[in-house]
């Protein structure tokens, strides 16, 4: 298609969210790294470029009522269940378009922007339309306005990349519709593979790597891996390219980046220290680390060091548990591997925000919190928000206008659910951000309303799709033992993840 320059685009792409796109958790990120951000809670006007069905956009207006979201995608496809979604839940703050970046770069009718966010894009499209976004953020991000970017990079995709050419270019040998092409491509590299490959042999982890594409959305292999645009990029290269915008690198999104002592040893650390170019060290970073996939924010503009927000800002932000209690787990993943959280500083301090957002001041107020120092408190706060077990919150004012617009957005998501399994995240107005909420939870959710049972109204809803629930990956297929596991899972939502739903304000 000529509009579409190799992009896949007869294979729509997935429903997914993507939490660093939230204002609330890019401000967090900016503010630990001493940057000034745009406050969530203030009138911003946020841009999504490249937002597929819009599900990320939708979301975060649904959950940011005060910000005016715009969102462009070229695919027709997308942009129309974008809209679709955006008015029939009435989100009058968000603005769809169904244009490429260079089309949207033309336009006279956008406001300056305080955020441009693209998750996913700028390492699968040509140079040329590299260069459209870079022209759409110095037209139209404000002085000291953020952009979040996600890309695959360079020095950690480097030896997968010859696996990810034999799959495009079978795909591209065969032809046919994208989906079609690519059960046949992972097959042919799993036969190249088996025959002794050297290649595969000289890379360890690669075929474990392709065994789990077998296992992956589709659509999302697809779009990865049969595009022909797709161009692996160095941070300094990324850096070099939204240098010309104005550009310059403020934090990584991806929080617990931040922490050194799980992704550095101190050799490391001391050398990376010891490099004064900001564009060399965290590139230099990223070898050390084998970084592939990276979630950036820059800044337009030279904004000077904030360590006073740091202080008088991060001290009253308040943060709530996203998992269950029982769930926490308190091993911290980074580059080095897991490493142990103190039970004596992270747990009390996730129960208390297990009861509702509460800020390092309040924790350190309340007696489960009170021997453990401040900046231990902020720390633990941040780290479990990195671990994707915390969140930031949006201050109490505003918190009605919120809900009433979160409860209409979440609504529908839950008449939709017996219908259409794709939909797995809805809106909080606690956070203002989404949360995963699975198809089988918001069955029970949506059989809450008044004289309905939830096990009752899942169990009808997946018999009238001809569904079953699944254990040990096989369908239950004894009625008797289907209703008994349906009634097991019942009482488990109920137990945990209720509890969870009701403090994030989704239920
Ligand atoms: C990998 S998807 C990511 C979608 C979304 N950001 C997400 O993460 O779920 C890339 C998206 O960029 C869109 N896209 C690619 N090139 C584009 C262009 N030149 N103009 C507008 N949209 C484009 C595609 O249609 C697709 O929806």
């Amino acid at each position: 298609m000529s509009w579409s320059g190799g992009y896949v685009t007869d294979l729509e792409y997935t429903y997914g969210f993507y939490r660093e796109l939230a204002p609330s958790l890019q401000s967090l990120a900016l503010l630990w790294s001493r940057a000034g951000a745009p406050s969530p809670s203030g009138k911003l006007a946020y841009c999504e470029l490249g937002c597929g069905h819009g599900m990320s956009a939708n979301i975060l207006a649904a959950a940011n009522p005060g910000i005016e979201f715009f969102a462009t995608d070229f695919n027709p496809g997308q942009v129309a269940f974008a809209r679709e979604l955006a008015a029939s839940t009435q989100l009058a703050n968000m603005h769809f378009f169904e244009d490429s970046f260079a089309e949207f770069a033309e336009r006279k009718d956008l406001p300056e922007f305080d955020i441009i966010s693209l998750h996913g894009i700028y390492s699968w499209i040509k140079a040329e339309y590299r260069e459209n976004i870079c022209e759409i953020i110095r037209r139209r991000l404000k002085p000291g306005g953020i952009v979040y970017i996600s890309y695959n990079c360079l020095p950690g995709w480097a030896a997968a990349a010859p696996m990810r050419h034999l799959l495009y270019l079978h795909g591209k040998t065969s032809g046919g519709p994208t989906g079609t092409r690519v059960g046949p491509a992972l097959d042919f590299a799993a036969k190249v593979e088996a025959s002794g490959s050297r290649y595969f042999q000289s890379v360890p982890g690669l075929k474990q790597r392709l065994e789990k594409l077998h296992g992956q959305n589709r659509n999302y292999v697809a779009h990865e891996y049969m595009n022909d645009a797709w161009q692996l990029l160095y941070f300094s290269d990324v850096a070099a390219e939204l240098s010309e915008a104005k550009l310059g690198f403020a934090a990584s999104a991806a929080l617990l980046d931040a922490i050194d002592v799980i992704n550095l040893t101190k050799e490391q650390k001391a050398l990376l220290g010891g490099i004064a170019d900001p564009v060399l060290r965290e590139t230099t970073r990223d070898y050390i680390i084998n970084q592939q996939f990276r979630r950036d924010l820059f800044v337009k503009g030279r904004v000077p060091a904030r360590s006073d927000v740091f202080e008088t800002e991060l001290v009253d932000l308040p943060f709530v548990l996203t998992v269950p209690l029982d769930d926490l787990n308190l091993t911290i993943k980074g580059a080095l591997g897991g490493a142990n959280a103190s039970e004596g500083v992270y747990r009390p301090i996730a129960e208390i925000i297990a009861e509702g957002p509460r800020s390092a001041r309040q924790i350190v107020t309340d007696a489960r919190g009170s021997k453990i120092k401040l900046q231990e408190i902020m720390q633990a706060l941040y780290i479990l928000t990195g671990a994707e077990q915390a969140h930031p919150c949006l201050p109490p004012e505003g918190a009605d206008a919120r809900r009433a617009s979160t409860d209409r957005f979440n609504q529908v998501i839950l008449e939709r659910a017996p219908h259409f399994s794709e939909l797995r995240y809805m809106a909080s107005p606690v956070t203002g951000s989404g949360h995963p909420v699975d198809r089988m939870a918001q069955l029970f959710l949506a059989g809450r309303a008044p004289n309905t049972d939830p096990k009752h109204f899942a169990e009808q809803a997946l018999a009238r799709r001809g569904e079953r629930l699944v254990v040990d990956g096989k369908p239950v297929t004894d009625s008797a033992v289907h209703e008994a596991e349906m009634a097991k899972r019942v009482r488990a939502f109920e137990a945990k993840q209720l509890p969870l739903l009701k403090r994030l304000g989704i239920a």
